[in-house]
């Protein structure tokens, strides 16, 4: 069982994690035509296999999902994530960033993602966070460049980035 997180602000947005009753629309985001592509796994999913994806997440320690939230209104903007968390080693990674359709490109995942920068270093007390994207997969590059995340290597068609959380996390 995973401990529960109170939600976080970052300027418009709430993030909070992740219940059985976000599945539905998860799903649907994740499965969308021109998102599903960006993922290592682009095939569309099954209710099945997502509400069962969802049973061993919720015993799992080192992973936790977050529904980003626009405050004024309580629509749902999108879904982020941290996971791999090494609390001894200080760092995890970043990602299953999915915009809700209606959100996209508003800036607002750009808050989410910064909010869960904040999490990760304000109550996981990490020191760095890293991600990987698909290399032809240009706005999130973009979007992960000005959120202050640097390069490290390109291997059989993704990128590596790692960022410190040593610094400011508002960019
Ligand atoms: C990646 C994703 C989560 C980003 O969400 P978003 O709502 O588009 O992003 P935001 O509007 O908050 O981000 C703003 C930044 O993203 C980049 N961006 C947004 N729309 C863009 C576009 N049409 N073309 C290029 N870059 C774009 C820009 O760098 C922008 O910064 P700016 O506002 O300073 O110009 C979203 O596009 C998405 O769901 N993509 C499909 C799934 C995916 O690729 N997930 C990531 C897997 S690694």
């Amino acid at each position: 069982m995973k401990p529960a997180y109170a939600s976080y602000v970052c300027g418009a947005v709430r993030i909070r994690t992740l219940t059985e009753a976000d599945l539905r629309e998860t799903l649907e985001w994740r499965n969308r035509n021109g998102v599903r592509q960006n993922f290592k796994h682009s095939a569309a999913l099954e209710w099945n296999q997502h509400h069962a994806w969802f049973l061993s997440y919720r015993d799992k320690p080192d992973d936790i999902i977050f529904i980003a939230e626009h405050v004024a209104s309580g629509k749902k903007v999108g879904q982020v994530a941290i996971y791999s968390i090494d609390y001894a080693g200080g760092r995890a990674e970043i990602g299953r960033f999915v915009a809700a359709p209606a959100f996209q490109g508003k800036g607002l995942m750009r808050e989410a993602i910064t909010g869960l920068m904040g999490f990760a270093k304000q109550e996981l007390r990490l020191n760095s966070l890293y991600l990987e994207v698909i290399e032809t997969n240009e706005r999130a590059y973009q979007l992960y460049s000005k959120l202050g995340f640097n390069e490290v290597e390109r291997k059989d068609g993704l990128i590596f980035m790692e960022r410190s959380l040593n610094g400011d996390v508002q960019q």
